[in-house]
C-alpha cells in the first residue's frame, strides 16, 4: 500500500486514502475495472459482491475456543452472538481460528504457545482484510496473546472473555479451579484424602462451561482487559453460563462496529495512564503473579514502557478488595453478583486511588465515567470497601539482589500463619534468614521432596523452570512442605523460583526471577542448606556468601558447561528459545517489539 501510496504522489495525483483497509482488497482498481484476485473466494460461501464493496467495516471474530481448548469452547457458541452484534450494527463479521492454548492441557507449558498465538495472530490481521477485530479470550494465555497483537497491529480491537465457569461445591463449600488442585494434593499427601476422593475434589471444581472460576490467571487477564478499557465494563465477570454472557456478546459486536468508525485504535486506549489503572485493579482483586509478566509484554508491543518498578510503586500499597480464591473465600460467580469489576473501579475511584480516571474505554468513555455509571458494590462480604479491604498493602515487591536481578512477590495471598512463622519477629520484622532445599525443575521436586533435609524453616527453591530452562517457563512455583510437615500442620513454607506459579496458587513464593538459572542466573550456584536472606522492606533477597565464593561457584559452573535445560524436542521450542527475553521483561520475542502499531505505518505514505 506504501508503495502505491508514494507512487500516486510521486505522479502528482494525491488520492484519497480509504476508509477501512479492506477496500484495498475489496475496492481495488485494475485493468479489467476492479481487481477480483482477493474477492471472489470470500463469495464461494454465499457473500455478496455487495457485502463487500458496500465500505461497511469488515470485523474479524479470532476464535480461540476448539474441542482442544476446552476453557474457551463456549465461544463457539457465543460467537453466533457477537455476529448478529455485528451485522446489526452495519459490519460483516468474519470468523477465523487461531492457535489453541488450554493451560490444563498443553504440554511442557502452555506459556510457550502465547508468543506463538501472537506471532500468528499479527500474521493474520495483517495480511486478512480486517477493519477491526473481537479477541474471544478466556484461558490464561489467551487474553494476553490476543492483546500483544492488537497492540502490534493496532487496528479498533475489543475483547470477549468466555466467562468464568459457575461455582464448584463440595459438602456445602465452594470449589474452586485450580485451588481446588493445590489444597487436595496437600490432603492427599498428608494421608486426609484417598485417590478416589482427590479426583472427585478436583473435579468438582469444573461443574460448567467456562474458564477458571477462581481469581487465577484468567479471571485476572480478563478483568484486566476490562481495566485496560479493552473489554466493555461489567463484561469480565459475567460467568460463561449466564445470559448476560450472549447479551455482552451481542453488545461488544456492536461496539467494535462503532470502534472502527471511529477508528478508536488499541494506542488510544491502552496508554501509559490505562496500564496503571490495571495495576492498580490488580492490587484490588488479588490479581495472578502472571499478570506482570503480561502486562508488560503488552505494553513492550505497543512501545508503552512499563516495568516492575512501576508495579511496585502503583500497586504494592494499595489494598486487596476482592474475597475471591486464593486470596479470599469466594469465587467468580459471587465477584459477579457483587458487581464485578466497575465496582472495584468504582472503590478505588471514590477514594482517588484510581490512577487515571480519564483513561479512554472502548465504549468512548472514560474509565471514571463508566464506573460512575455501573459501578457499586452489592456485597460487602465480596467486594469490601476501600475503608475495610481485606488486607491492606496487598500489592506485588519488587525483590532484587545477588541471585537474581528481579523478581516479584504476591503478598495478598501471604496467610496470617506464614506472617507470624516468619515476618513478625519483633528483632527483625519482615525478614528472615534460613536455609534452602534446592529442586531442579518439578521432575527432581516430585522425586525428592519427601526425603529432602527440609524443615518447618526451609526455603524451598526450584530452579531451571524459566522461558530457557524448560522451556517457556513452568507454573511450578507452588511447592507444598513434604508429607512428614504437613501432617504437623507446617503447610507455608517460602519459596523462590525462576518459573511462574499458577495464579490459583496461594503459596508465599518470590517468583519469575531474572535472569533464570538457564540464562546465567544465581539461582543456578545454590546448593541445599546455603543460607538466604529475605527483606520485603528492602525488598532483597540474597544468598549469604561471599562474593569470592559465588564467583568460584559460577567458574566451576561454568567450567562444567553451564546451566542447561532439556533440549528443545519441537521446532518452536528452539525458534522460542533462541529469541525470547526473561519474565521480568515480559517474555517476549526480542525482535518482535520492533515493530509497533502495524496498520498505521503502513497507511503512511
Ligand atoms: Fe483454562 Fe484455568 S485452565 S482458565
Ligand atoms: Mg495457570
Amino acid at each position: 500500500r506504501s508503495r502505491e501510496l508514494k507512487e500516486l504522489i510521486a505522479n502528482g495525483k494525491p488520492r484519497q486514502a480509504p476508509r477501512f483497509r479492506s477496500e484495498e482488497w475489496f475496492n481495488r482498481k485494475d485493468e479489467y475495472g476492479l481487481s477480483l484476485v482477493y474477492m471472489d473466494r470470500y463469495l464461494n460461501f454465499g457473500l455478496t459482491k455487495e457485502e463487500l464493496m458496500s465500505g461497511k467495516p469488515i470485523i474479524g471474530i479470532a476464535q480461540t475456543g476448539s474441542d482442544i481448548a476446552p476453557c474457551n469452547r463456549h465461544h463457539l457458541i457465543l460467537a453466533q452472538r457477537v455476529r448478529e452484534g455485528i451485522r446489526s450494527a452495519g459490519g460483516i463479521p468474519l470468523e477465523f481460528p487461531t492457535h489453541p492454548i488450554q493451560e490444563s492441557g498443553r504440554r511442557p507449558s502452555p506459556t510457550l504457545d502465547r508468543n506463538l498465538l501472537y506471532l500468528a495472530l499479527v500474521e493474520i490481521l495483517h495480511g486478512y482484510p480486517l477493519d477491526g477485530i473481537v479477541l474471544l479470550t478466556g484461558c490464561d494465555k489467551t487474553a494476553p496473546a490476543c492483546l500483544m497483537a492488537a497492540a502490534s497491529m493496532n487496528i479498533p480491537s475489543i475483547c470477549l472473555n468466555v466467562g468464568p465457569m459457575l461455582n464448584g461445591w463440595q459438602n456445602n463449600s465452594r470449589i474452586g479451579t485450580g485451588t481446588v488442585m493445590w489444597k487436595a494434593r496437600e490432603l492427599h499427601a498428608a494421608g486426609q484424602i484417598d485417590t478416589e476422593g482427590y479426583i472427585d475434589m478436583v473435579t468438582k471444581g469444573s461443574p460448567s462451561v467456562g474458564h477458571c472460576n477462581t481469581m487465577g490467571t484468567a479471571s485476572t487477564m480478563n478483568l484486566l482487559a476490562e481495566a485496560l478499557g479493552m473489554a466493555l465494563p461489567g463484561s469480565a465477570a459475567i460467568p460463561a453460563p449466564y445470559r448476560e454472557r450472549g447479551q455482552a456478546a451481542y453488545t461488544t459486536g456492536v461496539q467494535i462496529v462503532e470502534m472502527a468508525h471511529q477508528d478508536r485504535k488499541p494506542s488510544d486506549i491502552m496508554t501509559i495512564g490505562a496500564f496503571e489503572n490495571a495495576i492498580a485493579a490488580n492490587t484490588a482483586i488479588g490479581g495472578s503473579s502472571n499478570a506482570p509478566i503480561h502486562l508488560i509484554a503488552i505494553a513492550r508491543h505497543l512501545g508503552v514502557s512499563l516495568d516492575l518498578d512501576d508495579w511496585d510503586r502503583i500497586g504494592y500499597s494499595l489494598p486487596l478488595l476482592a474475597n475471591v480464591m486464593p486470596a479470599g473465600e469466594m469465587l467468580m460467580e459471587e465477584f459477579f453478583r457483587a458487581g464485578g469489576l466497575p465496582a472495584v473501579i468504582a472503590e478505588l475511584h471514590h477514594a482517588g486511588a484510581l490512577p487515571h480516571p480519564e483513561a479512554l474505554t472502548c465504549n468512548g468513555r472514560t474509565m471514571g465515567e463508566n464506573a460512575m455509571k455501573q459501578g457499586q458494590s452489592w456485597d460487602q462480604m465480596t467486594i469490601k470497601r476501600f475503608e475495610e479491604p481485606l488486607k491492606t498493602e496487598a500489592g506485588f515487591l519488587h525483590v532484587k539482589g545477588n541471585l537474581f536481578d528481579s523478581a516479584i512477590m504476591k503478598t495478598s495471598v501471604i496467610s496470617s500463619n506464614f506472617r507470624k512463622e516468619f515476618l513478625e519477629n519483633p528483632d527483625d520484622p519482615n525478614a528472615f534468614e534460613c536455609p534452602v532445599a534446592v529442586f531442579d525443575g518439578p521432575e527432581d521436586y516430585n522425586k525428592r521432596l519427601e526425603h529432602a533435609p527440609i524443615t518447618a524453616h526451609t526455603i524451598l527453591v526450584m530452579r531451571g523452570v524459566g522461558p530457557l530452562g524448560y522451556p517457556g517457563a513452568a507454573e511450578v512455583v507452588n511447592m507444598h512442605a513434604p508429607g512428614h510437615l504437613l501432617k504437623k500442620g507446617v503447610q507455608d513454607l517460602p519459596c523462590i523460583g525462576d518459573g511462574r506459579q499458577s495464579g490459583t496458587s496461594g503459596c508465599p513464593a518470590i517468583l519469575n526471577a531474572t535472569p533464570e538459572a538457564a540464562d546465567g542466573g544465581n539461582l543456578a550456584i545454590l546448593r541445599d542448606g546455603d543460607i538466604v536472606r529475605i527483606d520485603l522492606t528492602k525488598r532483597s533477597v540474597n544468598i549469604l556468601l561471599p562474593d569470592e565464593e559465588i564467583q568460584r561457584r559460577r567458574d566451576e559452573l561454568e567450567s562444567r558447561g553451564g546451566y542447561h535445560g532439556p533440549p528443545s524436542r519441537t521446532p518452536w521450542q528452539d525458534l522460542f528459545r533462541r529469541e525470547v527475553g526473561g519474565l521480568s521483561t515480559g517474555m517476549v520475542m526480542k525482535r518482535a517489539v520492533q515493530f509497533h502499531r502495524i496498520a498505521q505505518q503502513e497507511l503512511a505514505p
